[in-house]
């Protein structure tokens, strides 16, 4: 059973007046419909995924509960997906309603340039309809311009590593930054870079799948060009824009402070966290931090106590999101938590996951981190990627078949300490 939740403790957390407090998705994982590189491995892959996910997943303790789904190929095809394309007004409705002021969400390459250099006005035109709706609603639209997935041409010409990416990706930037530059403050240009280098080049387990530590390297130098060469043409186009990426960080904790441990951490802190945001630091007005992972050092790595683990096995450990802000102060700008959520289909570790991390949140600021937004991953239950739907990360329920949206208890808890916050009482 999960203690009842007292708002009492958080009220006098120091969050700006202005703060953004609001939800993310991104489209390949909300939109359905979608087609693009994910879409097509999705359709060569499900079966296989289908059929290794007992032996993937068997370690983790919550492994019953998503058993019949992780084990149907359907899964794994991202198809309809939350049909968000159509019903985002609604979903915009409920944002309202849950007292939010920001929306992160992505646009679709694949919708938008469906063919090299032939840009679709009807994709272009849809988006500008969803960030006029979100204005409308008061909602401050944080957008992204890449969330992995790519158009088939640029799949077929070698994708991140194709040699003319990094100024693909700035022409697209830049029809995006025409279109919609005077409406949008917030880009994001990349998510999480070095999360889809290391899961398609390292791992080799995302598409492409080439699996090589070249490729890997390589497919880093690419999307640090891709991303300074938006940078620039966003600027170029919008000097008051704020542009950043979604970075992944990771907590290492240094267990004990010995030596050895600390000196696994300057390692750990030196390569996934720090190098790829080093490298572009010239060329960002904030930091987007996603953060999901606490990873305890002790002789080694992964020696998490796990007294608590999500749907995903990973550890709940909402304080972790304390560290992770804290060890951003040196780069001395704004930040952002672009993502930050746990998996949870009943709704009960998240009941205490939200008001946790917002109180590590203020205990950042206390301290002098500069936090000014707040992005829960996510809005809805969606297409996890190469998991597929069994894990739900929502705010809000969805039913695969009717696609009817139910909010969760945590989604009103989080509404209740949005105002709550803002009123001080
Ligand atoms: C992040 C991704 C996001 C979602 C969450 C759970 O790494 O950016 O799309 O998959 O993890």
């Amino acid at each position: 059973m999960i203690a009842a939740i007292t708002h009492k403790d958080n009220v006098s957390m120091p969050f700006p007046k202005d703060f953004f407090w609001g939800a993310a998705t991104a489209s390949h994982q909300v939109e359905g419909g979608n087609h693009n590189d994910w879409s097509e491995w999705e359709k060569a892959n499900a079966e296989r995924l289908a059929r290794e996910s007992e032996a993937s997943f068997v370690w983790n303790p919550h492994w019953v509960k998503f058993r019949s789904e992780a084990t149907n190929p359907a899964n794994y095809i991202s198809g309809t997906a939350c049909d968000h394309w159509n019903r985002y007004e609604e979903d915009f409705d409920i944002l309202k309603n849950l007292n939010l002021n920001a929306y992160r969400f992505s646009i679709e390459w694949s919708r938008i340039e469906p063919e090299l250099g032939k840009f679709d006005a009807t994709a272009i035109d849809h988006y500008r309809q969803v960030i006029r709706s979100l204005r409308e609603r008061g909602i401050e639209p944080f957008v992204t311009l890449w969330h992995w997935t790519l158009p088939l041409w640029l799949r077929d010409q070698g994708g991140i590593l194709a040699p003319n990416f990094p100024d693909c990706f700035a022409s697209y930037a830049e029809k995006i930054v025409l279109a919609f530059g005077n409406d949008v403050r917030f880009w994001i240009t990349l998510n999480e870079p070095d999360v889809v280098a290391s899961h398609a080049y390292l791992k080799g387990a995302w598409p492409p799948q080439r699996r090589g530590l070249l490729n890997f390297l390589r497919a880093i130098r690419q999307l640090i060009r891709a991303h300074r060469f938006a940078y620039h043409v966003i600027k170029q186009h919008t000097p008051v824009a704020q542009v950043g990426i979604a970075k992944h960080n990771v907590w290492f904790e240094a267990v004990g402070g010995t030596m050895w441990n600390r000196f696994l951490k300057m390692i750990a802190d030196a390569t996934w966290n720090h190098w790829f945001l080093r490298k572009i630091a010239s060329t960002q007005d904030f930091i987007g931090l996603n953060h999901y992972n606490h990873h305890r050092i002790d002789g080694w790595f992964g020696r998490n106590e796990n007294k608590l683990q999500t749907d995903f096995g990973w550890e709940y450990y909402p304080e972790s999101l304390y560290h992770a802000l804290t060890e951003l102060k040196s780069y001395d700008k704004p930040i952002y938590v672009t993502e930050n959520g746990i998996a949870d289909a009943n709704d009960e570790l998240r009941q205490q996951f939200i008001p946790a991390a917002l109180t590590a949140m203020g205990r950042a600021i206390a301290d002098g981190t500069d936090v000014r937004g707040y992005l829960y991953w996510s809005l809805l239950d969606n297409f996890e990627w190469d998991k597929g739907y069994w894990l739900k990360f929502g705010l809000i329920a969805i039913d695969r078949a009717t696609q009817q949206r139910t909010i969760r208890p945590s989604a009103r808890i989080y509404a209740d300490l949005i105002t709550k916050y803002n009123t001080g009482e």
